[in-house]
Parts: C-alpha cells; sequence; structure tokens
C-alpha cells in the first residue's frame, strides 16, 4: 500500500472512539504518526496521550465539526501549516439516524449527509491530489454492509455508503495507476456507540456483531493486498453477496423489519 508505514503521517478522522480510535491504536503500533480529528477534544487528548506512552507516537490533535465546510477547510490549512504530509487517510467519521419520514429531523438529515458523504468526499480529493503527484499513498473509506442494499428507516445512512462504497471503487480504478490505493471497508454490525448515536438502542445487544480489533485488521488487510473493497466477517460478505440475487423489493421489504421503530404503547 504505502511506502512502508514507519515514520509516516496518518489523518485519522472520528478518531475519538469506536473504529477510528481503533485504527489510530493499530497504525501507532506500526510506528506512523497521527492526526486525529473528531468533535470530542478530551477523548481525543486522552488517545494522544495512550498511544505517545506506548509508542512514542507523535499525535496532532484537531478539534473539528466535519459537517461544517469552513471548518473542513480550516483543518486542512493547519495541516498544511504544520508541515504534515498525509501518506494514509482513515476516512472513517460518520453517523447514522433511524427515523421516519413524518418525524424526521430535516436538519440531521442533511448533517449526516454532509459528514458521510461531503466531508468524506472533499478530504479524500484533498489528499488524493497530493498521493497522485507523489506517486504513492493510500486513502480507506469507512462504509457499511448498509452500502449493498437500501434499508428502510435508515435510508440516507444506507444510500450514503452505498456512495462511499462506489466512489471508494472508482477512485481506486483511476489511481492504482499512480501508485495509490483506495479502499472502502464495509463493516457490519460493530461494538461502538454508533447505534446509540443512530437513536437505535439496543439494537447491537440482541444481533451478531464484531469487535472494533476485527474490523480494523480486516481493513488493514484489504489496504495492503490493494483491494477495492473488503467486507468485515464471512456472515456479513455472504449476505451481501445474496441481497444480489434476490429480487429488490423482496430485499428492501425485508429491511423494514430491522429498524422500524417502536410504536409508542
Ligand atoms: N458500528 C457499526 O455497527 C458500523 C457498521 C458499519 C459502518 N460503520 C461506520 O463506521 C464509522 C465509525 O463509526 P463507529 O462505529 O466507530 O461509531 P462511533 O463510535 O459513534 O464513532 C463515530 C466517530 O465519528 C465522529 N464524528 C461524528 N460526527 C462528527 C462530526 N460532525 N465531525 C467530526 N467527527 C464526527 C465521532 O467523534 P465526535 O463525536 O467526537 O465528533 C466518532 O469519533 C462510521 O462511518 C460508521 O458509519 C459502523
Amino acid at each position: 500500500m504505502i511506502s512502508g508505514y514507519a515514520d509516516q503521517w496518518a489523518l485519522v478522522t472520528g478518531a475519538s472512539s469506536g473504529i477510528g480510535a481503533e485504527f489510530a491504536r493499530r497504525l501507532a503500533s506500526r510506528g506512523m504518526h497521527l492526526v486525529l480529528v473528531a468533535r470530542r477534544k478530551e477523548l481525543l487528548e486522552k488517545l494522544a496521550e495512550e498511544l505517545h506512552t506506548a509508542h512514542g507516537t507523535k499525535c496532532e490533535i484537531i478539534v473539528c465539526d466535519l459537517t461544517d465546510p469552513v471548518q473542513r477547510a480550516a483543518m486542512v490549512a493547519e495541516i498544511a501549516k504544520r508541515n504534515i504530509t498525509i501518506e494514509l487517510l482513515i476516512n472513517n467519521a460518520g453517523l447514522g439516524y433511524v427515523c421516519e419520514i413524518e418525524t424526521t429531523d430535516i436538519k440531521r438529515i442533511m448533517e449526516m449527509v454532509q459528514l458521510n458523504i461531503g466531508a468524506l468526499t472533499e478530504l479524500a480529493y484533498v489528499y488524493l491530489q497530493g498521493m497522485m503527484l507523489r506517486g504513492h499513498g493510500a486513502v480507506l473509506n469507512v462504509s457499511s454492509v448498509a452500502a449493498f442494499q437500501p434499508v428502510a428507516y435508515m435510508g440516507v445512512y444506507a444510500a450514503s455508503k452505498a456512495f462511499v462504497l462506489h466512489f471508494s471503487e472508482a477512485m481506486w480504478a483511476e489511481a492504482r495507476e499512480k501508485g495509490v490505493t483506495v479502499t472502502a471497508l464495509c463493516p457490519g454490525p460493530t461494538q461502538t456507540d454508533f447505534f446509540d448515536v443512530a437513536g437505535a438502542k439496543g439494537w447491537l445487544a440482541k444481533k451478531r456483531s464484531q469487535t472494533p480489533e476485527e474490523v480494523v485488521r480486516c481493513g488493514m488487510r484489504a489496504l495492503e493486498k490493494k483491494r477495492q473493497y473488503t467486507v468485515s466477517g464471512w456472515i456479513n460478505y455472504i449476505l451481501a453477496l445474496a441481497v444480489r440475487l434476490a429480487n429488490r423489493r423482496t430485499v428492501v421489504r425485508e429491511s423494514m423489519k430491522y429498524f422500524r421503530p417502536a410504536k409508542p404503547k
């Protein structure tokens, strides 16, 4: 993938928890220096301290609400000002929202679009352009198994992750000729705060799930093999293949049973 890990810089978005924090740990253990980005400063500071103590990692923290294009531009400018060259971008920050059409908070939906699509796309282009000029570098975009089919009550989330998958594959095809690799990582349900933030409290407790460590291991393997996408977990992989063979109407109707909000008694 990239020309070795040690002493190179990775930018990890959504590094304050879950899969992003685990990517930061894994990359630090390989000797990378890190730019950690999210909104919760205290969590980023705690992680930076942990990684510095464990591995001597240089960590730069940038507090940024990635839904805001102005803050995104300031973040990119700050990284350039600190003379940091990004060799690996982990485009991980993302959020879900379980909702019904009638009661959807449209502002929240649009923030999700800005984060899952807007920020991810902008950062990918910003850093891919530098990587292409240098002839090396890698981008890993976090998609989801939700990318493979529409999901009722999580329609925008699933569509945003389909965007991430398609976008990543197209970038992979273009970039590989210039020595740069792009990978979409598609996790299934994973033990993080994701479902609580999305408003599907307790959902994971009832479902099969992976740990962030398992998901990150899968993502790192795919990066190293220069895969254009990977699905984490073999059951998730089989399910992602199976929906391609099924009737689309059946697939979307089947999806209704997962996130239909409970009716008040
Ligand atoms: N967990 C799952 O089951 C699952 C499955 C498939 C895909 N994924 C994807 O995996 C990625 C990571 O999610 P996770 O499971 O690790 O959940 P998580 O623990 O809730 O992490 C989400 C991360 O995104 C950051 N973030 C959220 N809104 C942000 C904003 N406006 N600006 C900057 N950062 C923001 C959060 O940091 P702050 O709150 O500090 O800003 C946090 O670090 C997401 O893209 C998600 O869609 C998760």
